[in-house]
């Protein structure tokens, strides 16, 4: 029995469907009326939600090797990975992050960045093939479909890319398609709980969607070892450490998959709340356009003296650091919509998280939703402002900020998400601006991430030109 108040056996059977519909919202509650530790009576595994800042830090840093991630969490994701970096524990682990780490280093993210301007390119091709201009005719469009769309198209050109088969079928697209379908099957699963030996129609989805996986992965190292030369990126490492010994062959299946699913809808989440609070501050998106200004003007583009459009080239990595205040919208974005919205542990042995006796065996969750909207760790922290990462408003304490987790467990695609969501925003918006799209209002769901229920709608419309230099640094007209 855990020490922590909480709800009894049967107000939880009362609120299974608010919990299913809600689960935020329910999180919320509970803290509202327990308390930051609860502990929820489930029939098998004692459970503890923990929202303190130092009882996360204790479970993900201090104590991390006492606990695992043998949650049910990860056990249903493994189900589409096998083993891979962020279902694995121990030293199983340890040596597939040793292997896999350089692949996220500074030559891997620069494959990242020119991935992420083509597909925010080729987005707004779409956008203005749609409607004959930015924004296309009505100017509205379904920001999460697109950032769906073009974060695939990042992590399987950079994971795939060049491994385009000689019948011109492209497995980056085939892997992600299996993917998708598998994790659709995890997800309605984990939802209505049926059996593992009944062999349901979704069961079959899953097989037929792991084949497809197995298949295409197979092709994809034989393309690779043909060459003769592995190379330097993931799927390089990857196939030496096999060589070498340190991985076995099934651990280059596990990898590639965990990052195609680690790697896309995350940061789709991340746009498209991103979008969704640019449109609704326009002071915010306002100071966004001022800095594309500064530092994305060309003046040899055509169209620059007075167009209609702005004439601002294409962001590229170079432009990174000078893109500061982008980058604070997307760390403030992450901070009220942290698209990993929990995080959960289970105790391999006995512990102590906040002066709660903790025995081996017990499941605990962390949400970072909630703690980094916690009032005494983030004053207003209902307020969207930016200004907490650019030293302009409050601090944001370390330990109460950790959308990509913390420890030694800490997301590995942190810097290609940052790097991704920075220039795939200053690329749309250069020459357009969101407006928030009449009469939709976005519901909040949260399943693997927090996503729109319905999809997230906004109006795109063009921008004017940049204001002259001597003007640029202020804040540009409203469009
Ligand atoms: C905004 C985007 C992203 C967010 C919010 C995010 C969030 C997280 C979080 C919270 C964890 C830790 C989970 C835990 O401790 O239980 C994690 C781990 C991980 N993430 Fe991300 N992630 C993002 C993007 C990416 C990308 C782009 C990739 C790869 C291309 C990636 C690959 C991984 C992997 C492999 C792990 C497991 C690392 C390990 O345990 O060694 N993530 N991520």
């Amino acid at each position: 029995m855990l020490d922590a108040p909480g709800p009894l056996p049967r107000d939880m059977l009362r609120d299974l469907l608010g919990i299913r519909r809600d689960p935020l919202a329910y999180l919320r509650g509970a803290v509202q009326r327990w308390g930051d530790h609860v502990a929820f009576p489930l029939p098998t595994t004692p459970v503890l939600f923990v929202n303190t800042v130092a009882g996360a830090r204790r479970v993900l840093v201090e104590n991390a090797g006492a606990w695992s991630k043998r949650t049910v969490q990860y056990g249903a994701l493994s189900l589409v990975t096998g083993s891979g970096l962020l279902t694995s524990d121990g030293s199983a682990w340890r040596e597939a992050r040793r292997v896999a780490q350089p692949a996220f280093h500074r030559s891997g993210l620069t494959a990242v960045a020119e991935q992420s301007v083509a597909a925010a390119e080729r987005l707004r091709a779409r956008w203005d093939a749609a409607g004959g201009g930015p924004g296309g005719a009505g100017g509205v469009v379904d920001v999460d479909a697109a950032a769906l769309q073009a974060t695939l198209e990042v992590v399987g050109r950079t994971l795939f890319g060049g491994d385009v088969t000689a019948e011109g079928v492209d497995d980056g697209e085939r892997v992600v398609a299996a993917v998708l379908e598998a994790l659709g099957v995890v997800v309605s699963r984990a939802r209505t709980p049926v059996p593992g030996w009944l062999p349901t129609p979704s069961r079959r989805r899953l097989r037929r969607a792991n084949r497809v996986m197995d298949e295409v992965v197979e092709r994809v190292v034989a393309r690779r070892r043909a060459t003769g030369e592995l190379g330097e990126d993931l799927l390089g490492l990857l196939l030496a450490a096999v060589d070498e010994g340190r991985l076995p062959p099934e651990a280059v299946r596990g990898e590639l998959v965990t990052m195609v699913i680690a790697g896309h809808e995350t940061v789709a989440s991340c746009l498209t709340w991103t979008l969704h609070l640019l449109a609704r501050h326009p002071e915010a998106q306002e100071r966004l356009h001022a800095e594309l200004d500064a530092v994305l003007a060309d003046p040899a583009a055509p169209g620059a003296a007075g167009a209609a459009t702005a004439a601002l080239r294409p962001p590229t990595w170079e432009d990174l650091r000078a893109l500061p205040w982008t980058r604070a919208v997307v760390d403030e974005s992450l901070r009220l919509y942290p698209p990993a919205w929990v995080v959960t542990r289970r105790a391999d042995a006995d512990d102590v998280v906040d002066g709660v006796a903790v025995p081996a065996g017990t499941l605990v969750i962390v949400s970072p939703w909630l703690l980094q909207r916690r009032a005494d760790a983030h004053p207003d922290p209902e307020r969207f402002d930016p200004g907490r990462f650019t030293g302009e408003g409050p601090a944001v304490p370390r330990g109460a900020y950790l959308p990509f987790g913390a420890g030694a467990r800490l997301c590995i695609g942190r810097d290609f998400a940052l790097t991704e969501a920075v220039l795939v925003l200053a690329a749309l918006l250069r020459d357009r601006a969101v407006h928030p799209a009449p009469g939709h209002e976005p519901e909040l769901e949260a399943l693997v991430t927090l996503r729109p229920r319905h999809g997230l709608l906004l109006r795109l419309v063009p921008r004017t030109a940049p204001p002259p230099p001597a003007e640029r640094g202020r804040p540009a007209p409203p469009p």
